[in-house]
């Protein structure tokens, strides 16, 4: 466990704070992972917020929370931890005094400032710290995406904060990487010998990762926009779990290693420009329909708008051009209004290489390692084996099942609440380097300028489906298909 610490929670009031932060400071605490003494104060614009600010962390944590997950009593013990603190975030006035007060001038204890705000308020807060005195040798700030809008805003925003941080000091989250099967992969790749003979382009057929929401534009609309599918989700979830599975061992768990092996994989990713985009990527945007007995507007619709071409769906063929993966396809898929808020990863092996059955055996199909990171979080190998209840030779797939959410029932795994805690530990290994952000960026950002001059319209599809029949096609050119949740 972390020593008690002090978070200064920009944004305190914001959505992010109370939909997600507070609730996993309060799931870290009850789970004896808040050391006594920590002091977390959120920051908010007007006073009147930062003295009601524990009525309103209460009902957010009523709110949010899980089934069963609040009590009075937790919440008593909780609460002293708290402090609202009212300031401008953009003015280093005399409102910043309470602050400075408050922090006091202990260097040894560590300070996280964390920047739940739009990023163009970014540089002046870092600025502001700086002004007032606040950042010390154990400060950190932890900010979160959109890191920018493409390569050279991205670029801006990290050389802003690069004034006032030292790049270790910097925890750029990205919450996926916070989520346990995300870890958990890491270990059975890393842990266990069985797969790593079978990690590459000789045994692996393709592997499919693909995480679908049924979710809307959740009042976010101009946001989402202005930013669409690709810059959402691909730009750095999907593009993180991919690395994570087709990185190179590290040769230690420590962030620069790991980092660095992440870098490659990035770097070697196939650049998909002008013709190749459309040849590799499906576009698309819902429409209205039925999502279970709901029938949900399409995005135009939500957006009011009439007009928009952004993009509320992408699949993607993507290529990692080096010696482990060469010729194996990695599908990417995200898209809104699916039918199935899923998010999985599926590593297709190739066929055995000679039959042996007779066919009235049935079909030997390959095996699958399927890695389910929501919503319920399992490991799944699909082998094949002999139907027992015949007396002939049968077979029939049979499926090696760890659900990691039955056996840790108490857990309440919670991405936000690890990274913060590891933050607060000055343990970096699940956070993004400024490198890791820039060679994102570098991949996405000719597959936005393509379809930008080319004026690219979505493909359009219903919402609760799967996506435009297009992103089907494009697995069918190499005789795959997606397999659905
Ligand atoms: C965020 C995106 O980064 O991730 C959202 O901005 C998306 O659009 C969300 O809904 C999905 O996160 P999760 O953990 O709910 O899958």
């Amino acid at each position: 466990m972390a020593n008690s610490f002090d978070m200064v929670l920009f944004g305190g009031g914001g959505d992010l704070s109370l939909r997600k932060l507070i609730p996993a400071l309060y799931r870290a605490f009850i789970e004896g992972g808040l050391a006594k003494g920590t002091r977390i104060f959120p920051v908010c614009r007007r006073q009147e917020d930062a003295d009601g600010y524990l009525k309103t962390a209460q009902q957010a944590l009523k709110t949010h929370l899980r089934d069963g997950e609040y009590n009075e009593k937790s919440w008593k013990e909780f609460s002293p931890m708290l402090r609202g603190v009212a300031l401008d975030i953009s003015k280093p006035d005399e409102q910043w005094d309470a602050l400075v007060d408050l922090l006091g001038n202990d260097v040894a204890r560590t300070r996280l400032f964390y920047l739940a705000i739009p990023p163009a308020v970014f540089g002046p807060c870092c600025e502001n710290l700086s002004i007032k005195g606040l950042i010390h040798e154990n400060s950190r700030v932890v900010v979160e995406k959109p890191l920018g809008y493409n390569a050279k805003t991205s670029d801006e925003i990290n050389s802003k904060i690069a004034e006032f941080f030292p790049e270790d000091s910097i925890f750029r989250i990205d919450h996926y990487l916070g989520k346990e099967t995300v870890q958990n992969l890491l270990a059975l790749r890393f842990s266990n010998v069985l797969f790593e003979h079978l990690w590459d382009a000789k045994s692996i057929d393709h592997i499919q990762i693909s995480i679908s929401e049924t979710v809307g534009l959740e009042g976010r609309a101009g946001f989402y926009d202005d930013t669409g599918a690709l810059r959402d989700m691909v730009q750095n979830h999907l593009l993180q779990l991919l690395c994570l599975i087709a990185m190179e061992s590290p040769n230690s768990m420590s962030a620069r290693n790991i980092r660095s092996e992440k870098i490659k994989v990035l770097e070697a990713l196939r650049p998909l420009t002008d013709n190749s985009v459309d040849e590799n990527i499906v576009r698309g945007q819902y429409v209205a329909g039925g999502l279970g007995k709901e029938l949900v507007p399409g995005y135009l619709e939500e957006l009011k708008a009439s007009n928009s071409t952004t993009e509320t769906f992408v699949a993607i063929r993507a290529h990692i051009d080096n010696w482990r993966w060469t010729g194996v396809p990695f599908y990417l898929r995200t898209g809104k209004r699916m039918e199935k808020r899923c998010a999985e990863i599926v590593i297709q092996y190739k066929k055995v290489s000679h039959r042996v059955y007779q066919p009235e055996a049935g079909d030997v199909l390959p095996n699958r390692l399927v890695i389910r990171l929501q919503p319920e979080e399992s490991i799944k190998l699909v082998l094949m084996a002999k139907k027992m209840d015949s007396l002939t030779m049968e077979l029939q797939p049979v499926e090696l099942n760890l659900t990691l959410s039955d056996t840790y029932d108490s857990f309440k795994s919670d991405a936000y609440k690890r990274l913060m805690l590891d933050a607060a530990d000055n343990n970096s290994a699940l956070f993004i380097h400024r490198e890791e952000v820039a060679a994102a960026w570098a991949w996405v950002d000719p597959i936005i300028d393509h379809w930008r001059e080319t004026n690219n319209q979505p493909q359009l599809y219903r919402a609760g489906t799967w996506g435009p029949q297009a992103s089907n096609e494009l697995l069918a050119e190499n005789g795959h298909h997606w397999f659905n949740p």
